[in-house]
């Protein structure tokens, strides 16, 4: 029963006015509904409106009592030809509603989660983005904290009001009710309006909110600054909320996070969540406008807001913290996930066409790769035109629900350019591929390129992309010769010659990481090793280290090569060169992850090999801490943090390249220092690095006694305690670590948190969950057969670990077939997991 894009219709009826009111309770929750509806002119139709999992307690119209027609997803009736007061009472149970979307209880306190189509579990209404109204809540209940979108309303004994004068789609309406204190501040918009702050948890959490808060802040001020986007209501809210199924969500007025997406202090949480939470923080605030303000026609159009905001947080951590480095991370993040969907069974448009569960597609490719083509989109039309174009888009669209096509002609009228061709990377999936080739001759320098997109599953033909290549071109003693251009492609074969040149060129091409491809260039040792001594670009002088050290695993794991010294040396020279920003240096000495290796193995038309992959990598780390001994220990020493800990870029590149020379040292002294570190640690970061260095020398028995000891009551902690023992884990071990670890009285499997630390932990150990013995894919197919019932959305997600079973062996595929096959046919299966499977099955 899949749903098409090209079947949309209008809404029939739109809606000028909502109220709702809520009585609360754990398990007979009253929620009364009053709704004006209108025709819609340009689409008359029946009258119809989704429903789920309620209770109708009594429906009239214009007053008079109705009895409508009710299947399991949708409410008809008869109505008028014109306007009408729909009003209707509706009894539904928070308490028992484990599925974390709808209304909900999370340890004592109701929450909503209603993207994508989860007020449908509240009440009666078209549940769809282009009907947008303005809703006023009146919530009654005894507790003593009670919010709800826009402004606050009348207050009163066992009650509050709530008003939001913008109209919203039904995806944005959000409910809080709980004993909540807050952590508050405030802000003053460049027009001067105040606006209240708060940030809302249990009592025990009130000390970990002061840097979601500055974040929120500098969030704030950043998209006055940079986009001109004002807030527009009196009170910002936040909340968190321990059981979550995703990170945040951006409710009008008031953002809901998973505790773990908000809550944050020195002692409990490392630098790596800071700056998740920074980003997250902005992410959400920033749909404020890409979302909220302007939204989506309808779900296929997701990637309107989600790749647009997630670029707008990618350019705010680029500002508030090193840009170089952001990039990095952005694209390490982008391989792993997105390149891994669009090259399996999953892949599929960043606008896809078709969907079954809209929960499926909340994506690495809608979101990640959304964000890549808004950024090729500003490479190609240039800064002070992208910012012509997105003031146009505020301007023209502010209060509409809005599609690809309308985001697009914003950008063509603004610059006059045709993006026709360039919309086919919103239909086309599979990540292209980027040949080239060279040519010198008499002072010109020809590249030849050659671009080429795999099929995907259901789309066999690709058509050539419009692709943004960053070149510059470096002298042999690594001055520039060009500074970075962008060259265009557009055809299949394309090349372009620099004239005039001195001497022949070496090229740094696809700088910045111009476009989200996969570039092949037969590229020698040589050449890189230049790269990554002289690149004046700091992603390619990055990639070029990246590149051997793939280069060098993947030999390894044919058993063609060893740990090569000149790349080692290479390695440490860049490790002791202090003109460089250590977060950087840190990026350069990680190893491609296990997973990675895998896929550029099976790129390479290889089948790769797990264990021997872990093998490899292993023996790399211990050839580089033995090659490099003398200067990690000089790098750890001064990388020693001085004054007290701040969770800035600078710091946490410092304790990054601190933490990377501890876990490789403890290869060489067995854990000595880290055993000394974590006696010392007076921070998470800190304390986490040499915990994990220890884990992964097979030491740590007693400091995990001790991090547990010291961390039971705090969940954010005890779930980095259960995921590290499991991601760490030796190969042979991990399954019945996690198998173990299941049996802990703290292992809450319907918090997703703790479910997504213990069997995605097991996931993430790549060798591990591909031991041959096939007990990883057991432990997680068991586990998201028990899950299912429970949480679909959740167990849907993690049903992507199974997306690779075609890389492997016919064994290690039989086995993950099986696994996949044992969910399939689970009695009562959800459509979200159902969903999923089926495709990572037949993809
Ligand atoms: N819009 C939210 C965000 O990008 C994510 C909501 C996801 N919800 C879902 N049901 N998949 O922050
Ligand atoms: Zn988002």
């Amino acid at each position: 029963q899949p749903i098409y894009l090209k079947d949309y219709r209008p809404p029939a009826w739109l809606v000028e006015d909502v109220k709702l009111t809520f009585r609360l309770d754990p398990t007979a929750t009253r929620v009364l509904s009053r709704i004006r509806f209108v025709p819609n002119p340009d689409a008359p139709g029946a009258f119809k409106l989704d429903g789920e999992k309620l209770k109708l307690i009594s429906a009239a119209i214009d007053g008079v009592p109705v009895e409508p027609e009710i299947t399991d997803t949708q409410l008809t009736c008869k109505t008028p030809d014109g306007p009408f007061t729909w009003e209707a009472e509706v009894e539904i149970d928070p308490q028992g509603n484990t599925t974390l979307e709808g209304l909900y209880m999370s340890n004592g306190m109701y929450c909503t989660q209603c993207e994508a189509e989860g007020f449908r579990k509240i009440t009666y209404y078209p549940d769809r983005p282009d009907v947008m109204a303005p809703f006023s809540v009146r919530i009654e209940s005894d507790l003593p904290v009670l919010l709800s979108n826009g402004n606050p309303g009348k207050r009163g004994d066992a009650f509050a009001e709530w008003i939001d004068p913008w109209p919203k789609p039904a995806y944005l309406f959000a409910l809080v009710a709980g004993e909540l204190v807050a952590h508050e501040d405030s802000f003053t918009t460049a027009g001067g309006k105040d606006v209240d702050l708060a940030i809302w948890v249990r009592e025990a959490d009130i000390g970990k909110c002061a840097f979601g808060m500055d974040a929120l802040k500098r969030s704030m001020l950043w998209d006055e600054q940079v986009y001109g986007r004002e807030y527009d209501l009196d009170v910002f809210n936040i909340v968190a909320v321990d059981d979550f199924n995703m990170g945040a969500m951006e409710n009008k007025g008031l953002n809901i996070f998973n505790s773990a997406a908000v809550l944050a202090s020195p002692e409990t949480a490392t630098d790596a969540n800071f700056e998740r939470i920074e980003s997250i923080i902005a992410h959400e605030y920033f749909h404020n406008w890409t979302g909220n303000r302007i939204t989506c026609r309808d779900w296929f159009q997701l990637c309107l807001k989600e790749g647009l905001t997630v670029f707008r947080d990618q350019q705010f951590s680029a500002d508030e913290r090193s840009a170089a480095v952001r990039r990095i991370d952005d694209v390490l993040a982008l391989r792993a996930r997105q390149f891994r969907e669009d090259n399996g069974p999953l892949a599929h448009p960043v606008r896809p066409q078709s969907f079954v569960e809209i929960n499926n597609f909340y994506t690495a490719t809608v979101y990640e790769k959304g964000a890549e083509l808004i950024r090729m989109l500003k490479r190609l039309v240039g800064d002070n035109a992208y910012y012509e174009a997105l003031e146009l888009y505020f301007a023209r669209h502010d209060g509409q629900a809005c599609t690809i096509e309308d985001w697009l002609a914003v950008f063509e009228d603004a610059t006059g350019r045709d993006l026709s061709q360039f919309k086919r990377w919103y239909s086309q999936a599979g990540t292209p591929r980027v040949y080239v080739t060279e040519d010198w001759r008499d002072g010109s320098y020809t590249l030849q390129f050659h671009q080429e997109t795999p099929p995907t599953p259901g789309q066999d033909e690709k058509r050539s992309l419009v692709i943004p290549v960053a070149v510059g071109l470096l002298a042999q003693n690594g001055s520039e010769l060009r500074g970075t251009e962008v060259l265009e492609l557009t055809s299949r074969e394309q090349s372009f010659t620099f004239e005039n040149l001195p001497e022949r060129p070496v090229p740094s091409i696809l700088r910045e990481f111009s476009a989200p491809v996969i570039l092949h260039r037969n590229s020698d040792k040589a050449e890189r090793l230049f790269l990554l001594r002289h690149d004046t670009d700091s992603f390619n002088k990055w990639e070029a280290a990246r590149g051997l050290m793939k280069d060098c695993l993947t030999g390894m794991a044919l058993g063609e090569n060893t740990a090569d010294e000149d790349l080692l040396s290479a390695l440490a020279d860049v490790l002791r060169d202090d003109t460089l920003d250590p977060a950087f240096r840190a990026l350069v000495l990680q190893q491609p992850s296990e997973d990675d290796i895998a896929q550029t193995l099976f790129e390479a038309n290889t089948t790769p090999d797990p264990t021997r992959i872990h093998q490899v990598s292993e023996q790399f780390a211990n050839a580089f801490a033995a090659h490099a001994e003398g200067s990690l220990a000089s790098v750890f020493t001064a990388m020693k943090p001085e004054g007290v800990y701040a969770p800035d870029a600078q710091g946490a590149g410092r304790r990054a390249l601190l933490n990377a020379s501890l876990t490789l040292l403890s290869r060489r002294d067995g854990g000595e220092r880290a055993a000394e570190q974590y006696d010392t640690a007076d921070n998470m970061t800190l304390q986490l690095g040499s915990l994990s260095a220890l884990l992964r020398v097979g030491s740590g028995i007693s400091q995990l006694e001790r991090f547990y000891d010291q961390w039971a009551d705090d969940r954010l902690v005890l779930d980095k305690w259960f995921s590290m023992q499991v991601a760490l884990a030796t190969p042979g071990d991990a399954a019945r670590i996690a198998t173990d670890l299941a049996e802990h009285p703290k292992f809450d499997w319907k918090n997703p948190n703790r479910f997504r630390a213990v069997v995605g932990g097991l996931a993430s150990n790549a060798a591990g969950f591909h031991h041959a013995s096939g007990k990883g894919y057991d432990f997680v197919s068991d586990w998201l057969i028990r899950l299912d019932p429970v949480n679909p959305q959740t167990t849907a997600r993690m049903s992507t670990v199974f997306e690779t079973w075609r890389r492997y062996d016919a064994d290690r595929q039989d086995l993950m077939r099986a696994a996949l096959g044992r969910i399939q046919s689970s009695p009562g299966l959800s459509r979200d997991t159902g969903e999923m499977v089926a495709r990572i099955l037949e993809g």
